[in-house]
């Protein structure tokens, strides 16, 4: 089997705690991922599968309950998405969420129409029986969000109305089937008990143990690795981020020395960040880890090259190459005996296209080491591939990683060179670590660093006129760039006080040959992006 057919394999059904669990059935919502997440919250394992999978993917699950997702769809357009309707006489508890509401609705026999008035946004819930184990003591009424066109209208044979808005049915339940419908959105936060709503479904109606959590999966994964490799001998590719090193450090409980990792210096990393990472990883987390310096293959290739994608391009196809070979002369060393690559790919990558499209839509194998597994004819160990990021960070917890790698900055794979625009060159980029040490310096001291997202400096090739001492100069300018974000996709400047930007400015001018000025970057994402190239 190939590397990129083991990939899209899904492990579902391996381990123990995943068993029990919900399943998310995803009619395309823009909140599935968040349901997801709301129940792993409660220490409950969910997984998200496309709405047209089929009964025996979900029964291999074992599944407490079923949740069926939001979605774009109205239920009468003609490739509205749809499910197995089998998945409603299981007998396993299904909770119908917005579109999965209205699907269920007409599925048996209900009726749905465009609403007079579509919902968006807040509204008001009357709850129509206190006796529902969704609504089990909640107060009359309550704030809900909503996010709907059309609205069930006439409900299915042996379904009541628990709740209604001005406008609409906003939940109906078949406690006997157990077939339980919201409207609203019970997992985004502006709805008041959402929660609440999500833990009565959970544990009242599905009686779901809550027995998700960092020890299971770190023993039952250590356990699930070893049985995969056999005998045999692994590499894995660290990057110096969380993701990686909790992939690696998982791993390497499992074969211990028959895995092996490297870490590539592209010559574009931070200050001291090779060493410094190298020893962690050495030391610290006791793994075998072969350091290639490459700097000058990455240098080399880079040279006279401005162009912001050609610069990516190349450092990425530099990567592959770079990292192959060393694998190949690992492969020598091990007697043949390397048949996995571990990779630190999260569950988000690989639900990423999991849509309405259904099974049959090509799962993205999103690669830490990217284009690797069509190179080279390795088996995936992906261990994380299950988990949120969030998650990832607390078993990094649980495996005893040090902090700085656990509340550690995201930083781009191609490194500086999207940091130093333009050319690249040697003295350009120890000018660039001088002044990114500085800033993360000072904003560690003014116990910024775990606020923000991240804190970096930039390069301009901007040369502008100064004094200093006697002397006129005529320098290069450095800008700073503190961001706040929850995940990336928009972010906002962080409003700096002036002392820490003071201080950074007044360092980076003294200490940093070659700067005159420092400006401080004060747009948002969007229009502008977090990096500069
Ligand atoms: P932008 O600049 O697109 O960045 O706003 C969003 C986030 O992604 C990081 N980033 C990268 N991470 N490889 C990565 O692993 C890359 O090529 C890359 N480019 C940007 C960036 O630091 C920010 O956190």
């Amino acid at each position: 089997m190939s590397g990129a057919a083991q990939g899209t394999e899904r492990h579902v059904g391996k381990m123990k705690a995943e068993l029990g669990g919900i399943v998310v059935l995803d009619f395309g919502g823009q909140y599935t991922q968040l349901i997801a997440r709301r129940v792993r919250e409660q220490k409950v394992f969910s997984a998200i599968l496309p709405c047209t999978v089929g009964l025996d993917e979900i029964r291999k699950l074992e599944p407490a309950g079923i949740i069926l997702s939001g979605g774009p769809s109205s239920v009468y357009d003609k490739d509205a998405p749809k499910c197995d309707p089998d998945v409603l006489a299981m007998g396993t508890p299904v909770l119908g969420i917005c579109y999965g509401m209205q699907w269920v609705a007409k599925n048996l026999g209900g009726k749905v129409e465009p609403a007079e008035r579509r919902e968006y946004g807040p509204a008001q819930l009357n709850v129509q029986s206190g006796e529902s184990h969704l609504f089990k003591n909640f107060p009359a009424n309550l704030k809900i969000w909503n996010s709907h066109g059309d609205h069930v209208h006439a409900l299915p044979e042996g379904f009541h109305a628990t709740g209604k808005t001005s406008n609409a049915i906003a939940s109906a339940e078949d406690p006997k089937r157990k077939i339980y419908t919201v409207q609203f959105h019970p997992e985004v936060k502006h709805t008041e008990r959402g929660t609440e709503i999500l833990r009565n479904f959970l544990f009242t109606v599905c009686k779901a143990e809550p027995k998700w959590n960092g020890a299971a999966f770190i023993e039952e994964s250590v356990k699930a690795v070893a049985e995969k490799v056999g005998t045999h001998h692994a590499i894995c590719g660290l990057s110096g981020g969380v993701d990686s090193t909790v992939a690696a450090v998982l791993v390497h409980r499992a074969m211990g020395e028959r895995l092996t990792n490297l870490f590539v210096n592209t010559g574009l990393l931070r200050k001291d960040e090779f060493e410094h990472t190298l020893e962690m990883y050495r030391e610290r987390l006791g793994l075998r880890v072969v350091g290639v310096d490459a700097t000058d293959r990455f240098l080399e290739k880079l040279q006279g090259v401005s162009d912001p994608e050609k610069k990516r391009k190349i450092i990425g196809n530099e990567f592959i190459e770079v990292f192959a070979a060393e694998a190949e002369k690992l492969q020598k060393e091990a007697g043949g005996d390397i048949k996995w690559l571990v990779q630190g790919t999260l569950y988000p990558d690989v639900i990423e296209s999991v849509s309405v499209k259904g099974p049959s839509a090509v799962i993205k194998s999103h690669h830490n080491v990217g284009g690797l597994p069509e190179k080279m004819p390795f088996g995936l160990i992906e261990p994380l591939r299950d988990l949120f990021k969030d998650e990832v960070r607390s078993i990094g917890k649980d495996l005893g990683l040090p902090d700085e790698i656990l509340v550690k900055h995201p930083f781009p794979g191609p490194g500086l060179a999207v940091r130093l625009l333009g050319n690249i060159t040697r003295p350009d980029l120890e000018i660039l670590r001088e002044a990114d040490a500085i800033v993360v310096d000072e904003i560690r001291r003014a116990g910024l660093y775990e606020k923000v997202w991240q804190a970096f400096a930039v390069l301009l090739p901007v040369r502008s006129v100064g004094v200093m001492g006697d002397g006129r100069t005529y320098g290069l300018t450095i800008a700073v760039r503190v961001v706040q974000s929850e995940d990336a996709m928009t972010a906002d400047w962080v409003r700096l006080p002036g002392e820490v930007l003071e201080r950074m400015s007044t360092r980076i001018v003294n200490e940093v040959p070659g700067v005159t000025r420092v400006v401080y970057d004060i747009s948002s994402k969007p229009p502008s992006t977090i990096e500069w190239e």
